[in-house]
């Protein structure tokens, strides 16, 4: 059965998670700043931000730092429930490939709050990402 969406109350306290870790951001390359916060299904909640590198490609986004953190800290047994995301453009950013497959990874029925072209939306982990790959 579906799990029962979050209550207004605790979205607004994952979004203010995402918006206070975004001020950590280290992005001098592309000057956007991300912040995200994942509520687990334990209730506790981890964020990260975006911390980007002078070789490119080594760049983390704040989604999966959010996701490592919480994997650091309580290990790999961790259930996502719920992913905040946010900018400091306020401009559309939904998780880029690699986070929705980290995503997926450890929340398959996660919801992902963002903001969209029109905007803040809601979407299943796997309506952002159809097919998700999976070893079994
Ligand atoms: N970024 C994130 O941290 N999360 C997203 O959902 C989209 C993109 C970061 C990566 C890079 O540091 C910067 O935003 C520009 O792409």
């Amino acid at each position: 059965m579906a799990k029962p969406a979050l209550s207004s109350a605790t979205r607004q306290k994952l979004e203010l998670a995402a918006r206070k870790v975004m001020k950590n951001a280290h992005a001098p390359y592309s000057n956007f700043h991300v912040g995200s916060a994942i509520l687990l299904t334990n209730g506790q909640i981890f964020s990260g931000c975006n911390v980007e590198n002078a070789s490119y490609g080594m760049t983390n986004c704040a989604e999966r730092t959010a996701i490592f953190s919480a994997v650091a800290a309580l290990g790999p047994k961790i259930e996502i429930r719920a992913v905040s995301v946010t900018n400091d453009q306020g401009v559309p950013c939904s998780p880029c490939g690699a986070c929705r497959q980290v995503i997926y990874e450890f929340g398959p029925e996660a919801i992902i709050y963002f903001q969209g072209a029109t905007g803040p939306k809601q979407a299943h982990i796997t309506e952002l990402l159809p097919e998700g790959f999976r070893l079994q």
